[in-house]
């Protein structure tokens, strides 16, 4: 068997076919029927009202971000364990990130961290879903409301996952990720669950933050008149020939979610006895669909994920490295931001977690394998 991939696209008739039509009519650029279609089909089936489509994930957090008009210096909190997409979104709107410690075993962003980091300035909280498995949403919710903040919540990793809200209340009730902020932001891109090559959405279920949306990823052109603009905008529009490609998955993402849960289980079950190695967990409020079936590992190996990755490598699994923490990027720390800042459950993600090989096209032999060779280099 060669190099089993970390992630390969599953790809069907069904989006040669829409594709086709696009190429066949002449309704390639960002007009055309399938945008508005994705649009309706991804916001309903994540409970939002409105949907925008936009290039990639990264310009759907600068968007959400924007919709707020941060006073220079307002503040947005954020987990340090997360895509720089998050933290540059807020530095390019003149605010400033504020950040938060992982959750040791979700990785997501520690909750109970979050209020002692809240001041006179901070307008949002931005939760970021890691890995597939949702952050614990109510307590966010809950200091919101305590303090007016907006919730943009960055759906990007957790297509379809769902998380048990009101659990303490009368009235527990299973919501979609993406379904739950103000904001939320997605990422299309080719590793994820639902795939446009490249691409993003916001949903939301305000109408004057939706129009803003609409307005700002195309230029700020105003509807009275052609090439007069009151405001500052962007090009993030996206093609109908990418949108056509994503409608096509949504319409089979029941099959998607359940392929993903499969490979999620079958690690498990099969990782679950290697003494020092920690494994995505599901807690009882969340439904998780393994995006990326992560590993960590114990510092008794004597060796880092680096190491760790080298090993399965020369035994043809690829691998990629967890994210490393805001508060170490040089780029932050150049500019003056999260000096002395510590976080160390982050760090320690950083240096000794990996994810092994989770595509959608990941065959029942592959993952045999990848499981064979993890085991043998860990004994
Ligand atoms: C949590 C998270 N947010 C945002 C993004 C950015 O999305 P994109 O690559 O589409 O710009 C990613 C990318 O994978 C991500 O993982």
């Amino acid at each position: 068997m060669s190099m089993v991939p970390v992630n390969e696209p599953l790809l069907s008739n069904q989006e040669l076919e829409y594709v086709t039509e696009c190429v066949r009519t002449g309704w390639i650029s960002s007009a055309g029927k399938f945008i508005e279609e994705f649009e309706k089909k991804w916001s309903t089936y994540c409970g939002m009202q409105y949907g925008v489509a936009v290039t990639n994930g990264t310009a759907a957090l600068e968007l959400a971000v924007r919709c707020l008009d941060l006073e220079p210096g307002d503040e947005i909190i954020l987990p340090t364990f997360t895509i720089i997409s998050c933290a540059q979104a807020v530095i390019y709107n003149g605010g400033v990130p504020v950040l938060v410690d992982s959750d040791p075993r979700t990785w997501c962003m520690d909750v109970s961290k979050v209020e002692s980091r809240i001041t006179s300035r901070t307008r949002a909280i931005m939760p970021v879903h890691i890995y597939g498995h949702p952050v614990d949403m109510d307590p966010l919710l809950a200091l919101a409301k305590k303090y007016n903040l907006s919730i943009i919540e960055d759906a990007a990793e957790v297509h379809g996952a769902e998380y048990l809200a009101g659990r303490n209340g009368l009235k527990p009730n299973w919501k979609r990720c993406g379904g739950i902020g103000d904001i939320s932001t997605f990422s299309f891109y080719a590793n994820k669950l639902i795939t446009t090559g490249e691409g993003g959405m916001l949903l939301t279920n305000n109408s004057s933050y939706a129009e803003k949306l609409r307005s700002l990823r195309n230029l700020c052109f105003q509807p009275e008149r052609r090439f007069y603009h009151r405001e500052i905008g962007s090009n993030f529009r996206l093609t109908n020939m990418q949108a056509a490609i994503g409608l096509a998955q949504i319409e089979r993402i029941d099959k998607i979610i359940a392929r993903k849960r499969w490979m999620g289980k079958a690690y498990t079950e099969r990782l679950q006895n290697i003494p020092g190695l920690q494994l995505p967990v599901e807690e009882s409020w969340a439904r998780q669909v393994y995006w990326m079936y992560g590993v960590v590992l114990d510092e008794d190996h004597g060796m880092d994920a680096f190491e760790f990755a080298r090993r399965l490598k020369k035994e043809e699994i690829d691998t990629r490295p967890f994210f490393l923490g805001m508060h170490e990027q040089p780029v932050f720390l150049d500019r003056g931001l999260f000096k002395g800042e510590n976080y160390p459950v982050a760090v320690r993600l950083a240096q000794q977690g990996l994810y092994i090989p989770s595509g959608l096209a990941l065959s029942e032999r592959q993952l045999e394998k990848v499981c064979e060779v993890v085991r043998k280099v860990l004994q």
